[in-house]
């Protein structure tokens, strides 16, 4: 009986188990349609979810994932009061990428074209001392001015500015004048930022709601009552976040707070064919699924707890789950998703979104701070069920239950990464040229056609971050 326990034991392969066997491919990378649904009625342009984390997922990096096409979820690890200010400062930030991108009067000539070049722009707002915009340079000029040693003030253009109040103008402003560049300022002339043209007229379009805002999702406990009903007055979609939602408690948590929820309700964590069964035996509003457990790259449950279901293992068996009983919803592929590769091998497992903690960690937009140590810079990561993590969830949220003493996360650095705005467009080149092997033109494509193939077995679960 034990002994054919062991003998009778699941192979799961994981992420670096298998590859995508490649098959007749019609379509260009360029005309590969990544669109994809985060639950039933949040439609991505991109399958890109940041995991909801604090040392990732705040302002900054949703509105960077949402102006790209994916969606942020804020993290939890805060007051009910903090979230909701993190959820309205994406909801109301402008729709487009504003860089802060400008020349001083005062700069050299020399580096003016430097600022230029490496920014691969012809033209760029120019502010006083004060902060406030007093013109253009342009970049003929600048090189004429360079030769003969002639002040940028000398060289100064009208300045060209849209008032950050009527910034659905900048679009027409830019194209109409031939401009590579336009400052954004409020209505007393002061410098805010600058528009690329390029950034505007690019593959990756934002995730906007009805109103043309961003879209952000919001981690929630389904014990925090509270929260989820505060919340969810503010973000666009509502994602559970415990580590084991197939537990009765939470079940009847879920069961007495749905009724609560009027966006969207992503369920998670779960990874199993059972767990979507007995949810759906058990909740009515199911929106989408969010599937792993215990593979994320800061996660020690399988190490502690002896529990792990490889992240692609579990996204196949609940996207079985999810077919059979005819749930139609969206699955997401969460934890130990390292490249682009693993993105595209999630897809065709039956994911439609790749939630990402490491990947993003690195980046500026993560919500952690910056370490340099030698020569090299690093940006903290930590597992939310890290000793430090949890300690500050219990502080500053005295509605949270410390249902386990176990800690089943670790804290380290990951190397620095740049920003998301680099980050994220290198992996979706890389997904729709995985896709493009694939034979597939989009991510529905890619379930149906998709097969694997199994290399060697290599046992291991993947990336673990250095301490
Ligand atoms: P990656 O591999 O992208 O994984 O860094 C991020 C996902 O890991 C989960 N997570 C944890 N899992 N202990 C865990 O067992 C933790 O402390 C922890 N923190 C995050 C979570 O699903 C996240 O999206």
């Amino acid at each position: 009986m034990f002994r054919r326990k062991i003998e009778e034991a699941v192979k799961a392969l994981q992420f670096r188990d298998l590859y995508l066997l490649p098959s007749l491919s019609s379509k260009d990378p360029s005309e590969i349609d990544l669109t994809t649904n985060f639950s039933r009625n949040i439609v991505l342009k991109i399958p890109i979810a940041s995991s909801p984390m604090d040392t990732v997922s705040e302002d900054e990096m949703s509105i960077a994932l949402a102006l790209l096409g994916g969606i942020g979820v804020i993290h939890r690890n805060n007051s009910i009061e903090e979230q909701i200010e993190i959820i309205k400062r994406v909801k109301s930030a402008p729709p487009v990428r504003i860089r802060e991108a400008y020349l001083y009067t005062s700069d050299p000539c020399h580096r003016a074209l430097e600022v230029l070049e490496d920014l691969e722009v012809r033209d760029l707002p120019v502010i006083s001392l004060e902060g406030r915009i007093v013109g253009m340079i342009y970049y003929n000029d600048l090189i004429r001015s360079c030769k003969e040693y002639i002040s940028l003030e000398k060289i100064l253009r009208p300045p060209r500015y849209v008032n950050i109040k009527n910034i659905g103008e900048a679009r027409k402003i830019l194209f109409e004048e031939r401009l590579d560049s336009l400052a954004v300022v409020n209505q007393d002339l002061v410098y805010i930022g600058t528009i690329i043209y390029r950034d505007l007229f690019t593959d990756l379009q934002p995730s906007l709601d009805d109103e043309g805002r961003l879209l952000v999702a919001a981690a929630v406990s389904p014990f925090d009552r509270n929260r989820v009903i505060k919340v969810d007055r503010y973000a666009d979609a509502i994602v559970t976040d415990l580590a084991h939602l197939h537990n009765k408690n939470a079940i009847d948590a879920l069961r007495s707070i749905q009724k609560e929820v009027s966006k969207d309700l992503v369920l998670g964590n779960i990874a199993t064919y059972e767990a979507v069964k007995d949810l759906a035996e058990n909740i009515e509003k199911i929106d989408g699924f969010r599937v792993g457990l215990g593979g994320g790259s800061i996660c020690t449950t399988p190490e502690q707890a002896g529990a792990y279901v490889p992240t692609l293992y579990a996204v196949a068996s609940v996207r079985d789950a999810v077919d059979d009983l005819g749930l139609r919803v969206p699955v997401i592929a969460d934890g130990g998703i390292r490249s682009g590769a693993d993105i595209v091998k999630a897809l065709a497992a039956g994911a439609s979104v790749a939630m990402l903690g490491y990947l993003l960690a690195g980046t500026d937009e993560a919500s952690s701070p910056a370490i340099r140590i030698g020569s090299k810079i690093y940006k903290y990561y930590r597992g939310m069920a890290s000793k430090s993590s949890m300690e500050r969830r219990f502080a500053v949220d005295r509605y949270s239950r410390r249902a386990k003493r176990v800690e089943e996360g670790i804290e380290g650095l990951v190397e620095y990464k740049g920003s998301v705005f680099k980050v994220v467009p290198e992996l979706i080149e890389a997904v729709k040229a995985g896709l493009g092997y694939a034979g597939a033109s989009n991510i529905r494509d890619l379930w149906e056609k998709s097969r694997f193939l199994v290399t060697t077995e290599r046992g291991d679960r993947g990336l673990k971050i250095e301490l």
